[in-house]
């Protein structure tokens, strides 16, 4: 997929794109994404995690009837170059960029790209119970920091938008039970 082209581009962004977006943009709006649900079922190699012990971050799963909501940024014709270059290096363990329809809450639908990490890729980790999903996140660590972090910032993010998402609050209830556990 080209972004080449010099007209702008919205990107979703429903995980740390959502509060660390990293680029600069033109607008930025809460969109919902119909069809999609949010999961902690991708691995993280590079940044919340390692190799040998991966950490769990989030893709969307295709779930008819189920709306994910995130934050759409727009970016500028003259930066969007760069911008998906280095998006595409962040986003390089196993997310592919997909082309899919947003409605923002005016009711205006646009069309835009996403990053979505599909179960074909290297690190996908797929569903688990939620209490191993929430062992693993509690004790991942990679290059970008605490794997718990990630996931406490995205809830709180979530929170900031008004938004609920029983996977992430539930696994935030619970990675939060076992920290509480393990501190003295
Ligand atoms: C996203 O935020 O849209 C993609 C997943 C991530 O980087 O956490």
């Amino acid at each position: 997929m080209s972004t080449s082209e010099s007209s702008h581009q919205w990107v979703f962004g429903y995980g740390s794109l959502i509060w660390r977006p990293g680029f600069d943009y033109k607008d930025a709006r809460i969109a919902s994404l119909d069809g999609y649900s949010r999961r902690f079922w991708q691995g993280s190699h590079d940044h919340r995690g390692v190799p040998e012990r991966p950490g769990r971050v989030v893709t969307l799963t295709r779930t008819p009837g189920i709306t994910c909501t995130g934050r759409a940024y727009l970016v500028d014709a003259a930066t969007v170059s760069r911008t998906f270059a280095d998006l595409d290096h962040r986003e390089k363990n196993g997310y592919e960029r997909a082309r899919e329809t947003l409605t923002f809450a005016s009711g205006e639908v646009v069309s835009s790209l996403v990053y979505i990490a599909t179960p074909e890729n290297f690190a996908y980790l797929g569903d688990a119970p939620l209490t191993e999903i929430a062992q693993q996140i509690a004790t991942s660590i990679g290059p970008s920091g605490r794997n718990d972090d990630y996931l406490f910032a995205l809830a709180e993010a979530l929170r900031a938008i008004n938004t609920h998402d029983e996977h992430v609050f539930t696994l935030e209830a619970e990675v939060r039970r076992i920290r509480a556990e393990q501190s003295p």
